[in-house]
C-alpha cells in the first residue's frame, strides 16, 4: 500500500511517499479500513515541521476517513461498507480526559492516517455522519471535535449566547457553524476582509478585522453593548488572550485551544480575577463527544467548509499551502 512517512530530522522535505506491506486481515475486535481522505490541522504541521518531536519514519496525520473493508471476529459496531472516521484520542472513550490518552495520538505519538489501509481495534473509529463524503468526514477528527467541545462540553452555548471566533482556520469555521446551528450570535475576526465576507456568508453576525483593529476585544465588547461575549474560541494563545479576556463577559468562558499567536506571554491576572473568567485549556475530545457531535451534525445538516484538495503523494505541498495562510476552512488530502 502507498503511504507517506516522515524522516528525521522532521521537515516538509522529509515527507517521503513510500510502499509499505499490506496490513492484512483484521483480528478479533478489529476492522480493516480503506482510507480515502485526511485533512490538515496545525497540529499535523507541528509534527511534520519538527515542533512536536516524533520518531524517524512516523506516518503523519491524525485525521482519517474511509470505508470498512473487513471486520474481525466479534466486531459488533461496524459492517463491511460502512463509512467511518478516526478518533484523535483512540484511548479516550468517555468521561474526563485520561492522561494516558495524550500519549497515543495517531500521526504524532503513534502512526497516523497518511496511508491507504489501516487495521485497528474497532473503537479507534466511529461512523461518519450520514451523507458525508470521506473528505467531509476527515475534517471532524481534530478540528470539528475541538470546536464542538469548546462550545457544548466545556462551554454552555445555547440560543441567544454570543460566541467570538478567531480567524478562518479549521477549528474557527467549525465553531462558527456549530454556534449558529445552536442559535448563538457570532462575532468573527480575520486578518482578511475577503475572508470576513466568507465568514459572513456562513452566518457570522459581526465582523472584525484583527489587523485593522488591534483592540478587537474592546470592539467586541462594544458590539455586545458592553456586556461581553459568553465564549471565546481562543486559537491564538499568548498573543490574543488579553484581547479575548477584554471581549468576554463577567463570568464568561475562554476556550484556550491554540497557540498560533504565541506559546508564552504575560497574563492580566487582575482582569482574569476581576471578571470571574473561566479560561479552560482543552485538547480535542473523547469518543462519546465525537458521537454527540456527529448526531448534532446530522440533526442540523451541517457540512464542513473544504478548501483545496491535494493527493497523498503531494502531502508536503498541502502543508506549504497551509503555511501560506491563504486557506479558508479545511485543506483535504485525497488518499
Ligand atoms: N487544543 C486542541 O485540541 C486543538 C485542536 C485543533 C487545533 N488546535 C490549535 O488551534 C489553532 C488553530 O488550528 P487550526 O487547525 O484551526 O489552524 P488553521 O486551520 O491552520 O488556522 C489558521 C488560521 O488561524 C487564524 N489566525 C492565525 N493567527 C491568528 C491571530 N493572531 N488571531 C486570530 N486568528 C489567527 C488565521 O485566520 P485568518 O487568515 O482569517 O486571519 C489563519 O488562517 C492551532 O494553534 C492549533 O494547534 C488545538
Amino acid at each position: 500500500m502507498r503511504a507517506v512517512r516522515l524522516g528525521a530530522p522532521a521537515s516538509l522535505d522529509s515527507l517521503t511517499p513510500t510502499d509499505l506491506p499490506d496490513p492484512g486481515d483484521p483480528g478479533p475486535g478489529e476492522i480493516r479500513v480503506r482510507l480515502v481522505a485526511s485533512s490538515l490541522n496545525f497540529h499535523d504541521f507541528a509534527v511534520v515541521a519538527g515542533m512536536i518531536p516524533t520518531v524517524d519514519g512516523r506516518i503523519p496525520m491524525s485525521d482519517g476517513a474511509g470505508t470498512v473493508e473487513a471486520v474481525g471476529e466479534g466486531v459488533s459496531d461496524f459492517r463491511v461498507g460502512d463509512a467511518v472516521v478516526s478518533l484523535f484520542f483512540p484511548f479516550w472513550a468517555d468521561g474526563a480526559p485520561p492522561q494516558h490518552a495524550f500519549t497515543q495520538v495517531p500521526g504524532d505519538s503513534i502512526d497516523g492516517y497518511a496511508r491507504e489501509v489501516v487495521v485497528t481495534p474497532q473503537h479507534w473509529f466511529t461512523h461518519a455522519p450520514k451523507g458525508y463524503s470521506a473528505a467531509e468526514a476527515a475534517t471532524l477528527t481534530c478540528a470539528g471535535l475541538t470546536a464542538w467541545r469548546a462550545l457544548f462540553v466545556d462551554g454552555v452555548t445555547q440560543p441567544g449566547s454570543t460566541v467570538l471566533v478567531q480567524g478562518s482556520g479549521g477549528v474557527s469555521v467549525f465553531a462558527l457553524q456549530f454556534a449558529k446551528a445552536a442559535g448563538a450570535r457570532v462575532i468573527a475576526t480575520s486578518s482578511s476582509d475577503a475572508k470576513l465576507e466568507r465568514l459572513k456568508a456562513l452566518g457570522a453576525d459581526e465582523l472584525i478585522n484583527y489587523k485593522d483593529v488591534p483592540a478587537w476585544g474592546a470592539k467586541a465588547l462594544e458590539l455586545t453593548g458592553g456586556r461581553g461575549v459568553d465564549t471565546v474560541v481562543e486559537i491564538g494563545g499568548a498573543g490574543t488572550l488579553d484581547q479575548s479576556m477584554v471581549a468576554t463577559r463577567v463570568g464568561g468562558h475562554v476556550a484556550l485551544i491554540g497557540v498560533l499567536a504565541g506559546i508564552v506571554g504575560p497574563v492580566q491576572t487582575a482582569l482574569l480575577m476581576h471578571k470571574n473568567l473561566r479560561v479552560q485549556g482543552l485538547t480535542v475530545g473523547s469518543r462519546a463527544q465525537q458521537l454527540a457531535m456527529i448526531a448534532g451534525i446530522e440533526a442540523n445538516g451541517i457540512k464542513p467548509v473544504l478548501d483545496r484538495h491535494f493527493p497523498l503523494e503531494n502531502l508536503a505541498d498541502a502543508f506549504r499551502h497551509q503555511m501560506s495562510n491563504t486557506h479558508f476552512g479545511k485543506i483535504i488530502v485525497d488518499i
